[in-house]
C-alpha cells in the first residue's frame, strides 16, 4: 500500500499507471470503522486501484468544536486499510490542498443544500463540494464511493458531477450498522456508555416509521417519531423529515409516483447523529 502526502507525488505515480485499469476512489475523513471498510471492499471488487483518502476538511465544519472535537487515528487507520488491501492511501494537509485560502467555493445544487443538513448545517455542502471537487480533481477516479448514511450529500455530490460534466460515476453504497441497529459513524466513538446504550433507539424508531408509512399519512408518521424523543432525556430530536430522494423537497403528502426517505438528527449531548432509512 502505498501512502503519499503531496499532489505532485500521487499525481506522478498515478501517470506511470496503466490508463485502462479503472480506478475506484473512497474519499474519508479518517476515524475509519467497518462501514468505511465495507466501501473499501466493494471498491476494491469493482476496480482494479483504489485510494482511500484521508482529509479532515475544515471547510465543511459549521462549528469549529466539532472540528477540534474530531477523532484523528491515522495509525490504526492505515493499518485497516492495509488488511482491507486498499492500493493507494492519499492523506494531504490542509495546506497542501488550500495552498490560498481555507475557503469554501460557492456551488448551486439546485436547492438539494437548502433542506435538512442545510438547513442546520451552514455552509455545509460548499465545503463538501469544494473538498470533493478537488479531489476528484486531483485524482481523476473512474468511479467514486459514498455511504447512504449522508444520502443527502450522496444526492448532492452526483448534482455537482452532473452540473460540472465530472467524469466520474458515483456510487452509494448502504449504511453499515452495529449489531443494535445504529449506523455506523466516526463520531460514535465519542458517545458516553449512557448515549451509547440509548443511541439505537434512532434505527429503531425509523423502522416504525416504515412500517406506519404504507398505512399513515406523513404528519402522523414524523408526529410519531416526535413523541418518541420527548419523552427521552438523553436524545434530542433535531429533525425528522420525509423527503424525495432525488428533489429531497420535505413532501406533505404521498405521491404514488415518488420515492421516498426518512431523515433524522439527533443530539446526544454535543453529538449530533444522523441516519435515514428508504420508506418505499
Ligand atoms: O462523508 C465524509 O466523510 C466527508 O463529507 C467527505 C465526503 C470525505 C468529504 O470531506
Amino acid at each position: 500500500m502505498k501512502v503519499f502526502k503531496t499532489i505532485d507525488s500521487i499525481q506522478n505515480y498515478l501517470s506511470i499507471n496503466d490508463k485502462n485499469k479503472s480506478l475506484g476512489f473512497v474519499p474519508t475523513m479518517g476515524a475509519l470503522h467497518k462501514g468505511h471498510l465495507s466501501i473499501v471492499n466493494k471498491a476494491k471488487n469493482e476496480n482494479s486501484i483504489v485510494i482511500v483518502s484521508i482529509f479532515i476538511n475544515p471547510t465543511q465544519f459549521n462549528n469549529t468544536d466539532d472540528l477540534n472535537k474530531y477523532p484523528i487515528t491515522l495509525e490504526n487507520d492505515l493499518k485497516m486499510l492495509e488488511t482491507e488491501h486498499c492500493d493507494i492511501v492519499f492523506v494531504p494537509s490542509v495546506n497542501e490542498i488550500y495552498s490560498k485560502s481555507i475557503k469554501s467555493d460557492d456551488f448551486d445544487f439546485d436547492g438539494l443544500d437548502k433542506v435538512m443538513e442545510g438547513e442546520f448545517r451552514e455552509g455545509h455542502f460548499d465545503g463538501v463540494g469544494t473538498i470533493v471537487k478537488k479531489l476528484f480533481e486531483i485524482i481523476q477516479p473512474d468511479y467514486a464511493y459514498f455511504g447512504e448514511k449522508d444520502f443527502q450529500q450522496l444526492q448532492i455530490i452526483r448534482k455537482m458531477v452532473e452540473k460540472n460534466n465530472l467524469p466520474v460515476k458515483i456510487i452509494g453504497c448502504e449504511i453499515y450498522r452495529e449489531d443494535d441497529g445504529l449506523a455506523m459513524s466516526s463520531r460514535n466513538t465519542r458517545l458516553s456508555a449512557k448515549q451509547r446504550n440509548e443511541a439505537p433507539l434512532i434505527y429503531k424508531t425509523l423502522l416504525k416509521a416504515v412500517k406506519l408509512f404504507p398505512e399513515k399519512d406523513i404528519d402522523f408518521v414524523k408526529n410519531m417519531v416526535k413523541k418518541v424523543f420527548e419523552t427521552n432525556d438523553t436524545l434530542v430530536l433535531e429533525y425528522i423529515e420525509i423527503a424525495d430522494i432525488e428533489t429531497l423537497n420535505p413532501a406533505l403528502i404521498k405521491n404514488k409516483d415518488n420515492k421516498y426517505r426518512a431523515f433524522i438528527a439527533v443530539f446526544a449531548g454535543e453529538i449530533r447523529l444522523i441516519d435515514n432509512v428508504d420508506l418505499n
